[in-house]
């Protein structure tokens, strides 16, 4: 279930209007801003299923070259020797998340992203196993990475300058409430409950939250645990968890869990 706070609605329009354009896009920011979230919810639910086919690919650090080439190859159609085309004369867009989490060569060469960065200039590649041209019909990349954090690296400029880079940001707390509350609220209607649990749900939210940040203030990094990662991640499984009380039927009108 997504929340369209007014940063989502911006992201939206612009990833549309990328993929409408067939301009490749790179989306950076902090850990669980929602990149992937986003272009998942753009790609599965937003653009028209009898135009686009779409895909996703995470990279991970170990990834090589050729693997990623018989990944997207393996996604596309095969219409004569070396040339294939997105199933049903549709147009594919492919998601490459994680982008700079592919582990540079000791000269700092990243060949997965010159893989791409080769298709992004030529509109083909070279068959690893055959050294035979290969051509891709109507596929296009959009990509998403984060800006810090453990095993991120930079990526080159001679593949970055291919993409139109746009940048996330974590959501403040109002926003984080806003979301959250309204996605909480949805589920807990589904489960019977009625709108009369708002202030308990803006409760929960504000309770989570502050939980959350006290963590973020007071978890310090320690011989033992070098690194904490806190995303919004952590509140929505809390939110998760939340959603799935069901409401007795016995239920006051105002108590939130029955007896
Ligand atoms: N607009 C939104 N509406 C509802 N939930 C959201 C929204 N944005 C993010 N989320 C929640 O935040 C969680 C984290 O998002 P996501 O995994 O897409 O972050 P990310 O930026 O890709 O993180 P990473 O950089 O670690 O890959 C999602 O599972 C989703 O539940
Ligand atoms: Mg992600």
């Amino acid at each position: 279930m997504t929340y369209a706070s007014l940063e989502v609605s911006v992201m939206q329009y612009f990833m549309e209007l990328h993929i409408n354009h067939k301009v490749p896009m790179l989306l950076v920011g902090p850990a669980g801003t929602g990149k992937s979230f986003l272009y998942q919810n753009m790609l599965l639910f937003k653009l028209p299923k009898d135009d686009y086919a779409v895909d996703f690919i995470t990279l991970s650090s170990k990834i090589t070259a050729n693997e990623l080439q018989s990944i997207v190859v393996s996604k596309m159609v095969k219409e004569t020797k070396g040339k294939f085309s997105a199933p049903d004369n549709k147009r594919m867009v492919i998601l490459i998340d994680n982008m700079n989490i592919v582990d540079p060569e000791p000269l700092g060469a990243q060949p997965p992203l010159e893989l791409l960065r080769y298709f992004l200039e030529n509109e083909f590649w070279y068959d690893y196993e055959d050294s035979s041209k290969i051509t891709l019909n109507d596929v296009m990349f959009v990509a998403a990475q984060q800006n810090d954090g453990a095993n991120k690296h930079k990526i080159s400029s001679r593949v970055l300058h291919h993409f139109n880079v746009l940048s996330i940001n974590t959501f403040n707390e109002n926003t984080l409430s806003r979301i959250f509350s309204n996605i909480l609220l949805i589920a807990l209607k589904q489960n019977g409950f009625t709108q009369e649990v708002w202030p308990t749900v803006q409760n929960m939210i504000a309770a989570t939250i502050d939980i959350w940040q006290t963590a973020k203030s007071c978890l310090f990094a320690t011989p033992k645990t070098p690194q904490y990662i806190f995303d919004m991640m952590d509140i929505s499984k809390v939110m998760y968890g939340c959603s799935m009380v069901k409401r007795p039927p016995t239920a006051e009108r105002n108590t939130f869990y029955g007896k």
